[in-house]
């Protein structure tokens, strides 16, 4: 059965005065109507690059793409990579949608959010002004922003961090959209506010059965929200698994890293919170080897020096599990609770 979006083999890349950069490397993920899906990874990873292609906002003069990312119609698929331009533009705001980490480079500072709302709403429908404006408040109510018949006049910079991101939210749903893609929809709001928006996304995707990626560089934020992880390093998927799987038999050193990085209630007292040292790697000459040997603890563990001179593919190393790695499951379990046991 095909997903409602299947992304295959996707790579983009930026010529550049100093090379190319390949912002993302044979990515492919697919998600679901109902579900969630989390892209994870530290900045400079490729979440956005690779989403932005999805939703085709890439400039095409400076950008190479390929591969497919296939939306799965009741009229039939459409790879929106190979589509033309028009027919992209169509179905942004009505099929997909996106919100972005800093709602004030989205909003026009000089509109009414209610003018804004009601604009994206006339795109696809052919009511009047009035009609958007009451669509308008409808839709900042779902967001739970009160006393909307005031509110609906106010502009951007009249509103608090949280609730500019519920306007957000409101215009990007405001047309039904069966993808909504949430680009760090929660970084620069404060922890409280971060996981009511977290709720109000799970509650309407509930009410609309859409299909959610969550693009975040923490992977304490997806624990209660996400059905399936991408983890992302050096511009490719290097552990791709459901969520228990990620957060309880990571196969993945860089994800082990990460999870070691947040805070974990369950271990609290036997547990050391370490940042992954090190840089991530450069996108325009990529090692020959594994990106994210420079920092693997456990690459002198992997025989033949094989980590530095040749790439891991993304295996299947149980069910529906893919990770990165040349260590086997049982070599990277035995290196953890050898791990483990040193620390206590
Ligand atoms: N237009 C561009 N030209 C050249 N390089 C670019 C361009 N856009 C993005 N990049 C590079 O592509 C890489 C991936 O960027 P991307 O924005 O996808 O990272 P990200 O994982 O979303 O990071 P963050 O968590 O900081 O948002 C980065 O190294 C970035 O500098
Ligand atoms: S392939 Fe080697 S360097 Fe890369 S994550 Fe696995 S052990 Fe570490
Ligand atoms: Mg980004």
């Amino acid at each position: 059965m095909s997903k409602f979006l299947e992304v295959k083999n996707l790579s983009v890349s930026f010529p550049t005065e100093d090379g190319v950069v390949l912002a993302a490397n044979d990515i492919s993920y697919s998600v679901d109507l109902g579900e969630t899906l989390a892209i994870v990874g530290e900045s400079g990873s490729g979440k956005s690059v690779t989403n932005l292609a999805v939703m085709g906002l890439h400039n095409p003069q400076r950008t190479q793409i390929t591969g497919q990312a296939f939306i799965n119609l009741e009229s039939g698929p459409v790879d929106v990579i190979s589509a033309p331009t028009e027919v992209v533009r169509r179905m942004r705001g009505k099929t997909m949608s996106m919100i972005f980490q800093d709602p004030m480079s989205a909003l026009h500072p000089y509109y009414s959010v209610g003018d804004q709302i009601a604009e994206a709403w006339g795109l696809y429908n052919s009511g009047s002004k009035r009609d958007g404006f009451a669509r308008a408040k409808e839709m900042l109510d779902l967001v739970g922003i009160p006393d909307v018949d005031k509110r609906v006049n106010e502009f951007p910079h009249q509103f608090s961090g949280g609730m500019r991101q519920r306007v957000m939210i409101a215009m990007a749903l405001v047309n039904n959209p069966s993808l909504l893609i949430a680009d760090e929809p929660t970084t620069a709001l404060d922890v409280t506010v971060q996981s009511q928006i977290l709720q109000l996304l799970g509650g309407l995707q509930k009410e609309f059965n859409m299909a959610i990626i969550l693009i975040t560089h923490d992977l304490g934020v997806v624990a209660e929200v996400a059905d399936r992880v991408c983890v992302m390093y050096g511009g490719r998927i290097v552990e791709n698994a459901s969520i228990d799987e990620t957060f309880y038999n990571p196969l993945q050193p860089y994800t082990v890293g990460l999870l070691n990085s947040i805070p974990r209630v369950d271990k609290l007292g036997s547990h050391r919170l370490s940042a992954i040292p090190g840089q991530p790697p450069s996108l325009i000459n990529l090692p020959r080897g594994c990106a994210f040997e420079p920092r693997c603890q456990f690459a002198s563990s992997v025989a033949g020096n094989l980590c530095k001179t040749t790439n891991p593919n993304l295996d299947e190393k149980s069910t529906d599990h893919f990770a990165r790695c040349h260590l086997s499951t049982t070599q990277l379990h035995q290196l953890l609770a050898k791990n483990e046991s040193g620390a206590k």
